[in-house]
């Protein structure tokens, strides 16, 4: 028999994350011969250590907070997406010409935000306004400026917002203060909030709304009180959790040439909280 690919996730906390329940549940529904684990990782040499990753043999890494600056770091060839971005969500093997495993650095957050995104909504809006300009806020920037869509950016501080807008050449209407959005977001047909709030116990307050969709990048107990409050204003909201979901299968797809069932992944998390 094959040796079973051994995968994991980094970060640092990582006891949290949900990959290894995602891409267990997809080696066993294709039958596949592979193992998926939580690695800890503090920050004092994870450059090195991610690197050593692919010299012991890894088969593929997906990286969470904080090390998805050091991934890029430590990749030995980018790909667009992730070089533009900034960040490194998937780490995928390759040899070089000296024969050494190394890592090609993958960013598939934008493209599972989009995902999540079409199942949301089937026309997308001219102008869709963005909360927040941290790593995250990056990847779905790119993706929207991959559909063509202008962002009105709101931030705590305007001046990261602006650095974000001139590096990833963003197409936008306004650049401003996170304390205008009761005004702004009033009339918004798509709000896509990257704010990380919810991790330190706070929420964010939408304004009132007749038909607005409202997406939050985070899942679980960081986005319920948020996620309630935008739907008590009227709402339509979503979670991060199809983002997460996305990303996991569009890494799996660069690591197996396999699209994962997506939907079942999702009805095997939403079913267990
Ligand atoms: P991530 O990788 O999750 O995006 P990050 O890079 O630290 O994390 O970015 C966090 C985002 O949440 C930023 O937009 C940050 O605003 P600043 O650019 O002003 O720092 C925003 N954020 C975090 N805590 C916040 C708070 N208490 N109030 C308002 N915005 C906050």
């Amino acid at each position: 028999m094959a040796q079973a690919k051994t995968f994991a996730v980094i970060g640092h906390p990582v006891t949290h994350s949900l990959s290894p329940r995602i891409h267990s549940f997809w080696y066993e529904c294709l039958g596949l011969a592979a193992t998926y684990t939580a690695l800890d990782l503090t920050e004092e040499n994870v450059v090195e250590d991610i690197r050593a990753l692919a010299r012991a043999g890894f088969a593929g890494l997906n990286v969470t907070l904080p090390h998805k600056l050091a991934a890029f770091e430590a990749s030995e060839n980018l790909s667009d997406a992730a070089r533009l971005i900034g960040a490194v969500n998937t780490l995928v093997p390759r040899v070089n010409a000296k024969g050494q495993r190394t890592w090609l650095g993958e960013n598939t957050d934008w493209t599972g935000f989009l995902w999540s995104l079409d199942r949301m909504i089937s026309q997308l809006p001219e102008e869709v306004v963005l909360l927040g300009a941290g790593g995250a806020a990056r990847a779905v920037a790119y993706a929207l400026k991959s559909r063509g869509v202008t962002l009105l950016i709101l931030n705590r501080t305007p001046e990261k917002a602006q650095d974000m807008v001139q590096e990833l050449n963003l197409d936008v209407s306004r650049v401003t203060h996170l304390d205008e959005l009761p005004d702004l977001a009033r009339t918004a047909p798509l709000v896509v909030n990257t704010i990380s709030l919810g991790h330190s116990g706070g929420e964010l307050m939408m304004p009132m709304t007749d038909s607005g969709v409202f997406m939050d990048i985070s899942y679980g107990k960081a986005a319920d009180a948020t996620l309630a409050n935008a739907a008590r204003s009227g709402w339509k909201t979503e979670d991060g959790l199809p983002m997460l979901i996305g990303q996991a299968a569009d890494a799996f797809h660069l690591w197996f040439g396999i699209q994962p069932d997506r939907d079942a992944a999702i009805e095997l998390i939403r079913s267990s909280r």
